[in-house]
């Protein structure tokens, strides 16, 4: 099912898989109009499959990323980019080593520098340089932060370090031995980071989702739901399955 709502295009997708694919034929679609595309990328568990079909797209030939950049959302601050919880090392093995991307053209904020505010100012600065990201690609958290943009009084501007919430840490902790050793800060994307990007896509699954999809949609535009934003940006597009819509649709009586 495809639905617009107030300049937001929506798709609901039957289940994780085929929003998965949904998704992955759009970034597919806008590297093969554009090999020299500027992607904006998202770790989490939701973008897996997405990145499977996009190196499912590669294999069969359809699409080059030789020319391809990339700049990623966020990383924990501070962690080494070996350890295997870093947003580095999520990337190089869910999607950069299997696809032709050059490893040079690949960004992730550092989770080692000394300097985390001049590094992370300078991420900004390379954005805007090479003139923004084309395509963001988008996670939600339970709490509607995007990045690692936590509800908070007001909207973080640029990319920064940032303290990450309790339940943010309560929600990583499943990927680490113990809560404990889930870092308590990120370096992450600003507001304006994120919506400078010329266009949008937001990937959600399952029922814990529901709530916030539909508050981020529908709800008021609140730096307490930081993804509320996206109702303000001119092209942004929703893949959810229909767990992940179920209360959205509610809502609107579909
Ligand atoms: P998840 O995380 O995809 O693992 O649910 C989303 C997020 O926190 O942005």
């Amino acid at each position: 099912m495809k639905l617009n709502y107030r300049g937001m295009t929506i798709y609901v997708e039957k289940d994780y898989a085929a929003m998965s694919r949904a998704a992955a034929e759009l970034l597919v679609q806008t590297v093969k109009e554009n090999s020299a595309t500027v992607l904006g990328l998202a770790t989490g568990s939701t973008p897996i499959g997405m990145y499977q079909e996009v190196v499912k797209a590669y294999q069969r030939g359809e699409v080059d990323f030789a020319r391809t950049l990339s700049y990623n959302l966020d990383e924990y601050y501070p962690i080494n980019h070996d350890n295997d919880q870093s947003y580095h090392y999520f990337m190089r093995e869910n999607l950069f080593r299997h696809i032709n991307i050059l490893p040079e053209n690949t960004h992730v904020p550092s989770g080692e520098a000394k300097d985390v505010e001049r590094s992370a100012a300078e991420y900004d600065e390379k954005i805007y340089a090479i003139g923004g990201v084309d395509l963001q690609v988008l996670g939600i958290g339970n709490n509607g932060h995007i990045g690692f943009n936590e509800p908070a009084a007001i909207f973080a501007k640029g990319t920064g370090l940032v303290d990450l919430t309790e339940s943010t840490i309560s929600a990583n902790s499943r990927f680490f031995a113990s809560i404990d050793d889930v870092p308590k800060k990120a370096v992450s994307m600003g507001i304006a980071t994120i919506m400078q990007a010329k266009r949008i896509m937001l990937l959600a699954s399952g029922q814990g989702k529901a709530g916030i999809v539909a508050q981020t949609i529908l709800g008021e535009i609140t730096p307490q739901v930081p993804a509320s934003a996206l109702q303000l940006h001119r092209n942004v597009t929703f893949f959810l399955d229909e767990a992940a819509a179920a209360e959205l649709l509610a809502k609107l009586g579909k």
